[in-house]
């Protein structure tokens, strides 16, 4: 067999394999296929926050948690749980120390990108 017949017959089969929804990231490797769905939600999580919430939370303006501070979130998640967590996140919430904007000032972010990217600040606590 021609090695593009080969190469086109493989990449047909291993598009086969894709559930609907993963066929437009049918460009990711194989390797990338293979995570979690949990994992993925934490990688997407990533993106959203370094796009939008970095600004204020890498460097705790006005009290802003940092990612991976385990005491300023385990006292958030002990008074408050993270379904209220999220909900403000959505919603906008003016705190003890400082406000922040709904959605972190990106409207255009789903109420999903948003959970996505709380999962990910808190992700180290756990
Ligand atoms: C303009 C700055 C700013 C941006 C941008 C921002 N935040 Fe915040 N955020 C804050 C501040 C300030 C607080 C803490 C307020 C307080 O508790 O006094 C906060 C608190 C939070 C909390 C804790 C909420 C709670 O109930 O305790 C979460 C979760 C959060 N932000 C998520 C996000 C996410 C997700 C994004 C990006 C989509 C984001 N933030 C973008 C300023 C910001």
């Amino acid at each position: 067999m021609k090695p593009f017949l080969f190469f086109l017959i493989a990449g047909l089969t291993f598009l086969g394999a894709c559930s609907p929804e993963k066929v437009s990231a049918n460009k990711q490797t194989a390797q990338s296929q293979e995570i979690s769905s949990g994992q993925q939600k934490l990688a997407d999580g990533k993106t959203v926050y370094e796009t939008n919430c970095a600004g204020c939370h890498d460097s705790g303006v006005a009290g802003a948690p940092k990612p991976g501070d385990k005491t300023a979130w385990s006292e958030r998640i002990a008074h408050e749980g993270m379904a209220l967590i999220v909900k403000k996140s959505i919603e906008g919430l003016e705190g003890k120390t400082g406000a922040m904007p709904p959605k972190g000032g990106n409207e255009s972010l789903s109420n999903a990108d948003i959970t996505h990217a709380v999962t990910y600040m808190v992700s180290a606590v756990k």
